[in-house]
């Protein structure tokens, strides 16, 4: 028997400490004039943007593109990523005018674009441009897989892994942050464009159009945790970084943790004396339009696709393969908890999606392996006929099938050592209209301090996820229905569009008075 649910206390109180200047709005009526809180959906933001006079001089840059053409017996073949991010910059260039600047790294992605590097007409269905940026095998090299992902995402995570650092690689990071930066300036339409960066890829690119275009709106997102300044201060580089960044209009940050850490670093730093806002902004997906009905064959069909034996009360873990995401852990606490609960063997597998990333790195593979390992390893020691307790899925899924693992679930798992936000966390309370459904969550992901009615665990703590495991499986269905209820409003109100509304309309009422200022002497 488990004890009747006593909510929370953070549940009797108002509002959500990660939007600490809540204040519920009614819907504005379409004449009145909208605020970045009033901002839902694309339409709203769209309207907010008219509002705030932002032309149509606006500019996407980012590492990887949204979409992707390769070659296939099939022909050529179009891959857009279906994430909320590229939704919600997709509607900010919704207005014929747009440019969003990218790595070419698909293999027809050379034959799709005309002369001047931008995709044909009939390859996108976007009204954009997209303006490919071609990289030798050298330049992925130091700049992507050396100095962004062997130095940068191990220094800006809490891991085991030891960041790399080699002045081969950051050469290669300021030469092709240079050749983003001057894409940028060559797409501009005129001597004041709204530029969007992505990134810890491209951190000098903000500095590098400043210096061509010094009235740039320029906003940068940094979308992995930012370092504490003890961390930072091991990086050779940290001024030219800071540099690079303090000249934007507005850098944002997920949370107040990584504002403070980057506020700290910049107040210390000689050569960051840009004059950048800089805000915590919770980057967040798109709420549905649709809710999906109830589908009474949903999980006869996840069964069948993965293997698993019906009846099983499911897991679902659904990450990057990445040293960040705690999965060893996950396991190990699964492990532990058919350990202590024998009636549970044979009761609950654990599917755990892992898709590949970054295979050119050895610690990706390494990960890769010991998750493989780990699984067979707890299959071997548990499982029996008709019975497998982890189905690991070492393979990309479509939004779509990775929409129904969520729903199929009884319980979803995220437990990242460290994570900038974590939107898999936020996708599963989206698609649970039903109400059911519990969510671990690690308290080193930046949304756990929205989503404070899931179950907090610490990722290092193997007993302490084992027991929360257990917990979510224990829940009573009022209990799964009040967290699940509080965690949807949240999210429901708190979108990417709002996330992006909020940091144009600081980035663009910035820039204004600044120019005002000037314009006054
Ligand atoms: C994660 C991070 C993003 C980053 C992306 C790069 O999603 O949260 O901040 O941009 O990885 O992934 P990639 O596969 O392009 O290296």
């Amino acid at each position: 028997m488990t004890a009747r649910y006593q909510p929370d206390p953070i549940m009797r109180v108002r509002g959500n400490p990660a939007h600490p200047s809540t204040i519920p709005s009614k819907r504005p009526t379409t004449a009145e004039l909208l605020t970045p809180a009033d901002v839902r959906d694309s339409a709203d933001l769209a309207r907010l943007l008219d509002q705030l006079g932002c032309g149509d001089d606006l500019i996407v840059v980012s590492n990887r593109a949204p979409c992707i053409h390769s070659r296939s017996d099939a022909g050529i073949v179009a891959q857009r990523p279906a994430g909320g991010l590229v939704t919600a910059l997709e509607a900010v260039l919704s207005k014929e005018g747009g440019c969003w600047i990218a790595h070419g790294s698909g293999s027809a992605d050379r034959e799709t674009c005309d002369a001047a590097d931008h995709v044909l007409r009939q390859h996108l269905d976007a009204p954009y441009r997209l303006r490919r940026l071609w990289l030798s095998d050298a330049e992925v090299a130091g700049y992507y897989d050396g100095l962004a992902n062997e130095a940068l995402w191990p220094l800006c995570h809490r891991t085991d892994v030891q960041p790399t650092f080699r002045q081969a690689d950051w050469d290669e990071y300021v030469r092709v942050n240079q050749r983003f930066a001057d894409a940028v300036v060559s797409e501009a339409a005129s001597p004041r464009p709204v530029v969007l960066v992505q990134d810890y890829h491209l951190a000098l690119v903000p500095q590098m159009v400043r210096a061509q275009l010094p009235d740039a709106v320029i906003i940068l997102f940094w979308h992995i945790p930012f370092p504490e300044p003890k961390v930072l201060a091991r990086f050779p580089w940290r001024e030219q970084m800071m540099a690079g960044l303090s000249a934007s209009t507005v850098v944002g940050l997920h949370t107040p943790a990584d504002l403070a850490n980057f506020s700290m670093s910049r107040a210390s730093s000689h050569g960051a004396g840009g004059g950048a806002h800089a805000g915590a902004y919770p980057i967040s997906i798109a709420w549905p339009a649709r809710q999906d009905a109830p589908d009474p064959s949903l999980r006869a069909r996840i069964d069948a696709r993965f293997g698993i034996a019906p009846g099983v009360r499911l897991l679902v873990g659904v990450d990057r393969m990445d040293y960040t995401k705690g999965i060893p852990q996950r396991l190990q606490a699964f492990e532990r908890l058919l350990e202590q609960r024998p009636e549970l063997r044979g009761q609950v597998t654990l599917l755990q999606i892992g898709a590949p990333c970054r295979g050119a790195l050895p610690a990706y593979r390494e990960i890769a392996r010991q998750v493989a390992e780990s699984s067979a390893r707890i299959n071997a020691r548990f499982g029996r006929a008709g019975w497998q307790p982890v189905v690991l899925h070492a393979a990309s899924l479509d939004a779509h099938a990775v929409n129904e693992c969520y729903r199929a679930a009884d319980v979803c798992l995220v437990t990242s050592l460290h994570d900038g936000m974590n939107l898999v966390a936020k996708e599963f309370v989206a698609a649970r209209n039903d109400l059911r459904g519990a969510l671990v969550l690690s308290s080193q992901a930046g949304a756990a301090a929205e989503l404070q009615q899931a179950l907090i665990v610490d990722p290092r703590d193997i007993e302490g996820i084992a027991r929360a495991i257990g917990r979510a499986l224990d829940m009573p269905l009022d209990e799964q229905a009040l967290r699940m209820r509080a965690m949807r409003g949240v999210v429901s109100q708190f979108t990417v569009f709002r996330w992006a509304a909020q940091l144009l309309s600081d980035g663009l009422r910035i820039a204004a008075g600044r120019r005002e200022r000037r314009l006054l002497g």
